[in-house]
C-alpha cells in the first residue's frame, strides 16, 4: 500500500457496530466490564482508549515499525523515552542544533539528576567519535534540526552509536514520514512532535514515540500509562483526520519552501539562507540520499540588526508570528527570543545560533502570496533605511 493510502486506511477500518466510516471519538474515561478484569481491551483510558489506539495504529504503520505510543505533547513523549533510558551516569550525545525545550528538558532536568549532556557537531565525524565512550547510553538527533536545518546521516549516527553500544533516537518531527525513514537507515526509537506536521492544522499539542524493537518499547509504553501523560481522545481524532491529508499537505510545504528559498537566496538584506533543497545548503547530498523531499521549512539570516528582525517578523501579512510549526496556516518565530530562548545567550553564540537568525513554516497557501509578502517586508526594511540615511 502506497503512503498515501495508507494515512487514510491504516488501523482506521470503518466502525464495526454502526459503519460509520470514520471512527467516532471514544470520549470515555472508563469501560464496563463483564466480570472483575473481565474487559474487551479497554478498562482505563490512561491505559488504553480505542481512538487513541487507532492513532497509534497508523502512526506506527507510517513509520514502518510495531509499536508506537502517543504522548499529551513532543515534549511528554521525549521525557518518556529520557526516563526509559538514561540513568545518573549515562551521557547523552546531541547535536548543535536542537529543539529548545530539547536542550531545557536535558539541561535542566536529566543534567542535575547525573546524567551527561555531550552538545558537539556530530556532522564533524572526529568530534562525534571523541564524544561516544562505554557511558554513552543515546545519541539523540533530529535531521533537518530546529532551526537550521542541519542535515546529519543517520546511517552514520546510527553506525557509530551503535559500535559503542548506544541507541539512537531521531526526532523526525521536521521531515515526516513522508520524506523520512529513520527506522529504515538504523534509527532505534523515533520521536515526533505530533503537533506540528502530523497534526497539521495548528489546533493541537501531541506527542509520539515509535520503535521497532518489543523491548526497546516496552518502557515506554509503561511510562505512558505509570506517568500518565496521555493525549485526550478528541485530540487524538483531530490527528487522525490531519493525517489523512499529510502527504498532500506535505508536497505543498515542500513546494513553498523551496520558492521561498529561492526567492530569498540573494537578496541583498537575506545574509544566507537554510534550506536543505538548496545546492549550497551543506547538507544536501545527504539530503538528497536519505530524504525523498526537502521538507517544508527555510531559516534565514537577516543581514541586519535585531531590531531589523523584529520589525520584519512582527509586521508580516500571511506569516503569523508565533510558535510553533508545520500547520496549514504559515507562521514565522524569531529563535533567540522565541523557541531557543532557553539556550543562554553565550551558548546560542558558541553554536552559531545568530540572533537574526528568522524561521518560516510556510503553510498551504499559495507561493506566490508567501513569496510577496516576504519580499514586500524585505523592501520596507531596506526604505527603513534608506529613510534614515536621507534624515542622517
Ligand atoms: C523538533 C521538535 N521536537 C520536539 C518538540 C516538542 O514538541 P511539543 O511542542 O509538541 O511538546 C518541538 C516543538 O517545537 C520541535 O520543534
Amino acid at each position: 500500500m502506497e503512503f498515501a493510502t495508507r494515512t487514510i486506511h491504516a488501523g482506521q477500518p470503518s466502525e464495526p457496530g454502526t459503519g460509520s466510516l470514520i471512527a467516532p471519538i471514544f470520549q470515555t474515561s472508563t469501560y464496563e466490564q463483564d466480570a472483575p478484569g473481565c474487559h474487551r481491551g479497554f478498562d482505563y483510558s490512561r491505559t488504553n482508549n480505542p481512538t487513541r489506539a487507532r492513532l497509534e495504529a497508523v502512526l506506527a504503520d507510517l513509520e514502518g515499525v510495531p509499536h508506537a505510543a502517543a504522548f499529551a505533547s513532543g515534549l511528554a513523549a521525549e521525557n518518556a523515552i529520557l526516563q526509559a533510558y538514561l540513568t545518573p551516569g549515562d551521557e547523552i550525545v546531541i547535536p548543535q542544533d536542537v529543539y529548545g525545550g530539547t536542550y531545557r528538558i536535558l539541561n535542566k532536568v536529566f543534567q542535575p539528576m547525573g546524567c551527561v549532556v555531550r552538545q558537539i557537531d556530530i556532522g564533524d565525524t572526529a568530534a562525534f567519535e571523541g564524544a561516544l565512550n562505554s557511558r554513552t547510553r543515546l545519541v539523540w538527533i533530529e535531521s533537518p534540526t530546529n532551526p537550521r536545518l542541519l542535515v546529519y546521516d543517520i546511517a552514520a549516527v546510527c553506525q557509530a552509536a551503535h559500535r559503542h553500544g548506544a541507541l539512537v533516537v531521531v526526532d523526525n518531527t521536521f521531515a515526516t514520514p513522508l520524506f523520512q525513514q529513520p527506522f529504515a537507515l538504523g534509527a532505534d526509537i523515533v520521536v515526533h512532535s505530533v503537533t506540528k506536521y502530523l497534526g497539521g492544522h495548528s489546533d493541537l499539542i501531541q506527542g509520539a514515540v515509535l520503535a521497532k524493537d518489543e523491548a526497546l518499547f516496552e518502557p515506554v509504553k509503561f511510562l505512558q500509562n505509570a506517568t500518565g501523560a496521555v493525549p485526550s481522545p478528541f485530540d487524538c481524532w483531530l490527528t487522525l483526520r490531519g493525517l489523512k491529508t499529510l502527504e498532500l499537505r506535505m508536497q505543498r510545504h515542500a513546494d513553498n519552501a523551496e520558492a521561498i528559498a529561492e526567492a530569498l537566496i540573494g537578496h541583498p538584506l537575506v545574509q544566507r539562507v537554510y534550506f536543505p533543497g538548496l545546492p549550497t545548503h551543506p547538507g544536501h547530498d545527504i539530503a538528497r540520499r536519505q530524504m525523498t523531499g526537502f521538507g517544508g521549512m527555510v531559516s534565514f539570516e537577516l543581514a541586519g540588526t535585531v531590531d531589523e528582525v523584529v520589525s520584519f517578523v512582527s509586521s508580516r501579512r500571511f506569516f503569523a508570528l508565533g510558535e510553533s510549526l508545520g500547520g496549514v496556516k504559515s507562521l514565522l518565530c524569531h529563535p533567540a527570543r522565541m523557541t531557543h530562548a532557553s539556550i543562554p545567550a553565550e551558548a546560542r553564540a558558541a553554536l552559531g545560533l545568530s540572533d537574526t537568525l528568522v524561521r518560516l513554516s510556510p503553510g498551504c497557501e499559495h507561493r506566490k502570496d508567501l513569496v510577496a509578502d516576504l519580499l514586500e517586508g524585505l523592501a520596507t526594511l531596506q526604505q527603513a533605511r534608506e529613510a534614515q540615511v536621507v534624515l542622517a
